[in-house]
């Protein structure tokens, strides 16, 4: 790994596949998601049609559930080897390093990754609409409990970042991006802007680029390498070459 110092890691649904959480997507085919909400019935809902504000607008309890329900989930799995591999390489890389999740779960910090990024929000957080405020959360919305900053009831959602609007961190990823030297993708489809088009800002920047999916994605011909196979096998492997030994 001569000459490389600043590395900027991508993450996505398929990082946290073989902790037993759901991608979105694979094959093609869009994941449908069944649960039992907190009133025992099933559900099942393609992520895409309770994943925007008009959701929310037009079903704010059935949002709420579908999240509470992601929520309450969470406990359930852990970190898988991938995980851990990337928060050793955060933990021992001297250079400058960025994870920039899309993922909404809590096991890139759980495995005890410092230095990230939650682009897409995070299942642990909750924003209040009437205060703005965005503060930990690990109980349930869908109650409509009342902000512990404002005091106001109701103003609670998800601090996810649903389609439509505008990702987290931008700035800092873009300049992450713009400085790296080699910028590596685990686990996404390459299907979502605008996370889909950091390998090109990378490689315009002069950086190597490296894929490490299950399947060839929408923009693995972007990529001057790509490995196929689980994550918890190739990260472990990579982060190995590049700590050297
Ligand atoms: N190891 C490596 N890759 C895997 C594994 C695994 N064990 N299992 C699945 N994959 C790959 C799939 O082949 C697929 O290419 O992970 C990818 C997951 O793709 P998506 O489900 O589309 O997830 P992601 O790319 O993170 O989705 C982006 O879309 O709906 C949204 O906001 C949501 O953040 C999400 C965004």
């Amino acid at each position: 790994m001569s000459g490389i110092r600043n590395i900027v890691i991508l993450t996505g649904a398929g990082i946290s596949a073989e902790s037993g959480i759901l991608t979105f997507r694979s094959k093609g085919q869009v994941t449908y998601w069944d649960y039992t909400d907190s009133d025992g019935a099933r559900q099942s809902h393609r992520v895409e049609d309770v994943c925007t504000p008009e959701a929310f607008a037009r079903d704010p309890g059935l949002v709420q559930a579908f999240y509470d329900a992601r929520r309450a989930a969470l406990s359930g799995v852990a970190p898988n080897a991938a995980h851990d591999a990337l928060a050793r390489l955060d933990a021992e890389w001297r250079g400058d390093l960025l994870i920039v999740t899309q993922n909404v779960d809590d096991l890139h910090e759980r495995a005890g990754a410092r230095r990230l990024l939650h682009m897409h929000g995070e299942l642990k957080s909750a924003w209040c609409r009437a205060c703005d405020r965005r503060m930990p959360w690990a109980a349930d919305l869908g109650d409509g409990p009342v902000c512990p900053e404002c005091r106001r009831a109701g103003g609670l959602r998800p601090d996810i970042v649903w389609f439509g609007e505008m990702p987290y961190g931008m700035d800092v990823i873009d300049r992450a991006v713009s400085r790296a030297d080699l910028f590596v993708s685990i686990g996404t489809s390459g299907a979502v802007y605008p996370a889909a088009g950091f390998v090109q800002t990378a490689k315009y920047h002069g950086a190597a680029t490296l894929e490490l999916n299950l399947e060839p994605s929408a923009g693995s011909w972007l990529f001057e390498e790509t490995r196929l196979g689980a994550a918890s096998a190739l990260v472990p492997a990579w982060v190995n070459e590049v700590l050297g030994g």
